[in-house]
């Protein structure tokens, strides 16, 4: 199941399946096949496509994406139980290369808690339902659940005991999203190098957001020797999420050199996928999410646009059009500076009669002391206003004057703007 390239990461998308299950996510049928389309697209080596036994509008949507998907691996999850196992395979079985993927409880306080079984019983069971899978189907993944929380010597014991079952995927989740990235990283270190068969299996990793440490704990996974990662678009799922597949791909990408990892994703799609996921779940992406929020690539601060108009390689360690973007946004607002004022006018074709440059910048100022941002609308009014202005201080056209008051204060503003920014 190891790729013969051993620096290729495969990247599992559950966006269909983790990510729908956060509250208020629900995706029909059609969503959730623009999705996968979408998805495919993007070239992810797995779709996670749902949970079939959960609803038979869940079955169906697993079952018409196992039928279209032709780029990707198709895989659905299913409880340690006969009944869940016949529903993913009777959803995925037409599918050009289907998975089916096992969850099953490691960790004591879900084995007491949650299962009411012993470590005995759940190995058994554990083992008992892989087998039936493989007999279904050649590919079968295995998940214990919480594995961050377990003992690490029964999670070992579950490993070699699915891998000798015929487990080929062994996933290790961090359902709690509980765990330090270096705790992490040591826990799969220790579970690749001491579980026995553990060569021939592929280890993915899950990891949860709770702490807002689920991208760092993937990355200690991968130094660690995981090769697959399992993660959502926008971060989606559980509780604070799961991995964000573009905060990763790009992490991979970006990071490269060091790193020394690669993934398949086409990143010039990730823009794309976001906005689509985003559309169909009716859930906005925060605007400072790392790669795909709406700030990710835009520069609002006098210093900061200066810098980017100059080279943008002074704040901007990716390519807007790496990730799908036509380029990063110039964004004006009062801690905006000249370089970016000028530059937006330049690039509405504006050019300003000589001595109107100061009172369209005093203009600009008092406005954008009064709004989030100054839009392309406003800057055309601004130079009009400029272009009318007598060079008596009287204004003509019926514009309202720009009194002496202001131009006072304008100038106090500006020559801290100077100071500032230069
Ligand atoms: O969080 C989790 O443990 C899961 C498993 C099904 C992998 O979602
Ligand atoms: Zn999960």
């Amino acid at each position: 199941m190891r790729d013969k390239n051993p620096d290729r990461v495969f990247i599992f998308d559950t966006t269909l399946r983790d990510g729908e299950q956060s509250p208020g996510f629900h995706l029909d049928a059609n969503s959730k096949l623009r999705i996968a389309r979408q998805l495919e697209r993007l070239g992810v080596d797995v779709i996670e496509a749902g949970f079939p036994i959960s609803s038979p509008g869940d079955f169906e949507a697993c079952r018409r994406i196992a039928r279209e998907i032709r780029g990707a691996t198709v895989t659905a999850l299913a409880r340690a139980v006969r009944e869940d196992i016949d529903a993913v395979w009777g959803a995925l079985k037409d599918a050009q290369d289907p998975q089916i993927h096992i969850v099953l409880s490691v960790s004591d306080v879900h084995i007491d808690r949650k299962l009411g079984m012993t470590r005995a019983q759940v190995l058994k069971r554990g083992a008992e339902m892989v087998e039936y899978a493989r007999f279904l189907c050649d590919k079968v993944e295995y998940s214990p659940e919480d594995a961050g929380r377990a003992d690490p010597d029964y999670l070992i014991e579950t490993v070699e005991t699915m891998i000798a079952a015929g487990a080929n995927v062994i996933n290790i989740p961090d359902t709690t999203g509980y765990c330090l990235p270096y705790e992490f990283g040591e826990l799969v270190r220790r579970v690749i190098n001491e579980a026995r068969g553990s060569e021939k299996a592929l280890f993915s990793v899950h990891c949860h957001n709770d702490l807002g440490l689920a991208v760092a704990n993937t990355l200690a996974a991968l130094s660690a020797g995981a090769r697959r990662v399992e993660c959502t678009i926008n971060g989606i799922g559980e509780r604070a999420g799961n991995t964000s597949l573009e905060e990763v791909v790009m992490l991979l990408k970006v990071r490269q050199s060091k790193l020394g990892l690669e993934c398949a994703v086409e990143t010039r799609e990730i823009t794309r996928t976001s906005r689509l996921v985003s559309e169909l779940t009716g859930t906005p992406v925060q605007p400072n999410k790392a790669v795909v929020g709406a700030n990710a690539f835009a520069h609002a601060s006098g210093i900061h646009q200066d810098g980017v108009l100059k080279d943008r390689l002074n704040y901007e360690i990716m390519k807007p059009e790496d990730v799908g973007l036509a380029d990063s946004k110039i964004v004006l607002t009062a801690r905006s500076g000249r370089h970016a004022f000028h530059h937006r006018l330049s690039r509405l074709g504006i050019t300003l009669s000589e001595g109107k440059d100061d009172e369209a910048w005093q203009r600009f100022l008092v406005l954008a002391d009064t709004k989030k941002e100054v839009t392309d609308e406003d800057l055309r009014k601004i130079a009009a206003m400029a272009e009318t202005n007598g060079t008596n201080g009287h204004e003509g056209n019926g514009h309202p004057p720009v009194t002496d008051q202001l131009h006072d204060h304008n100038h106090v503003a500006d020559a801290m703007r100077h100071m500032i920014f230069g």
